[in-house]
């Protein structure tokens, strides 16, 4: 950033009576490209915010795009821009706002799109910020968004919280080769000083393996032994009743994955298990009938209902049982995989010994690319239990039809 710029934004924050963090201070300093990895609730989003404005405020005729992976977070960093400016004596800069774009007296504008946008390409910018970059299509950074830089010498900012080292944030990030065009920070969450290290144990306590990507900034892809197994695994047989059912579906040549659970409040007790080739739906009621389960029972049963699932949740409801389809997105899956550690951590999940499978794929569990997977592939056990972990206020309105 220019020495003008600088100062601007330090000014701004000033205005806004924010003193900036030392670290905030150093990004704000860069003049170039600059990635950032860093933990949450660092001030990431506000910064950004601080350096998108007092750029477009000092160059003139520029455009800053601004890109985020959903439309929420892209709203969320707008709000901060349109709260720098809309204060004295700034407010008399702007010629035209909206809820994603801010366009200036001196030329300038600042556009806020979030990734999905299909009207990122054509633009011209000359400067591009990307929050949770690590997060974005990869394909979106390298082939729409450095050409939008190519003939103005902007520059890219890259910040994000850790997820997929098979991604080019990693790559620049990791890379000693071009570290002279890259500035780049690493900055735990234990660095801002308004998080106190009692919260940061807390949620030590309840993420497990993810604390590390959530607030030390630090990569868990190719990490083994995620689950302490040993302590979830029930050896004496309660005489528990099945009351929910986990099926993960699987493609066409994958395994199915069924899991018989108990559940009760916080508390999870998996039961038994199922795993078979193909995906039929006989085979599914099948497998639920000998289990002396019909559909007058008071059983609710959650499928991963992306792909071929959408048949057999269909197939389900028919049959007259209670059914909730659930699609993966990233963002549910990290959800849920978050809920699952927290309940492992809070000894709310219990695995009979009899889930000789399950337990397996729990040993080999690994991240890559930022997904939950085993070292053998085979995960369908695994998902049907992620699937217990998805977000619980869904569930009651599907049921309803
Ligand atoms: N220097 C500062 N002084 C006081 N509060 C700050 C400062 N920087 C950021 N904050 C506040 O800290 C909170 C988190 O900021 P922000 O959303 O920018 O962080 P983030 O790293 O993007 O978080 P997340 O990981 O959730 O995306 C906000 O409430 C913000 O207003
Ligand atoms: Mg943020």
């Amino acid at each position: 950033m220019c020495n003008r710029c600088f100062r601007l934004a330090i000014e701004i924050a000033r205005l806004h009576e924010i003193t900036l963090f030392d670290y905030q201070i150093d990004m704000l300093k860069v003049v170039g490209n600059c990635i950032v990895l860093g933990g949450r609730q660092i001030g990431k989003t506000m910064v950004t915010a601080l350096k998108a404005l007092s750029n477009a405020i000092i160059h003139t005729k520029t455009t800053t795009l601004i890109v985020s992976p959903s439309l929420r977070q892209s709203l969320h960093l707008f709000g901060y821009i349109d709260q720098f400016i809309n204060i004295d004596p700034l407010k008399v800069l702007i010629e035209r706002k909206s809820k994603t774009e801010l366009r200036l007296i001196n030329g300038s504008r600042i556009i806020s799109l979030p990734s999905s946008s299909n009207t990122i390409r054509g633009y011209t910018a000359h400067l591009v910020i990307v929050d949770e970059a690590n997060f974005i299509d990869e394909e979106l950074i390298t082939r729409v968004l450095f050409p939008t830089l190519s003939t103005t010498k902007g520059h890219l900012w890259l910040i994000s919280t850790p997820y997929n080292k098979d991604h080019i944030f990693y790559q620049i990030y990791a890379s000693t080769s071009n570290s002279n065009s890259w500035h780049k920070f690493r900055i735990p969450s234990s660095m801002n000083p308004l998080i106190s290290k009692e919260f940061l144990t807390m949620q030590k306590q309840s993420l497990g393996i993810y604390y590390k990507q959530e607030y030390e900034a630090e990569y868990i892809d190719d990490h083994t032994d995620i689950f302490n197994i040993s302590k979830i695994i029930l050896d004496t047989d309660l005489q528990l009743d099945i009351n929910t059912i986990y099926i993960d579906v699987g493609g066409y040549s994958d395994y199915m994955g069924i899991l018989y659970c108990h559940k009760k409040g916080n508390l999870l007790y998996v039961l038994d298990e199922y795993q078979g080739q193909g995906q039929y739906l006989d085979q599914v009621n099948n497998q639920i009938v000998n289990k002396g389960i019909n559909p007058n029972q008071n059983v609710s049963i959650v499928v991963d209902s992306t792909g071929v699932g959408k048949g057999i949740e269909e197939y389900l409801i028919q049959l007259g049982y209670q059914t909730k389809g659930i699609s993966w997105t990233r963002d549910n899956q990290r959800n849920a995989m978050i809920k699952l550690m927290h309940a492992i951590q809070n000894k709310q999940l219990f695995i009979s010994s009899k889930c000789l499978m399950l337990i397996r794929q729990m040993r080999e569990a690994v991240f890559k690319a930022g997904k939950l997977t085993t070292l053998s592939g085979t995960d369908d056990l695994l998902y049907a239990l992620m699937l217990a972990y998805t977000d619980s206020t869904k569930r009651h309105a599907q049921i309803l039809y």
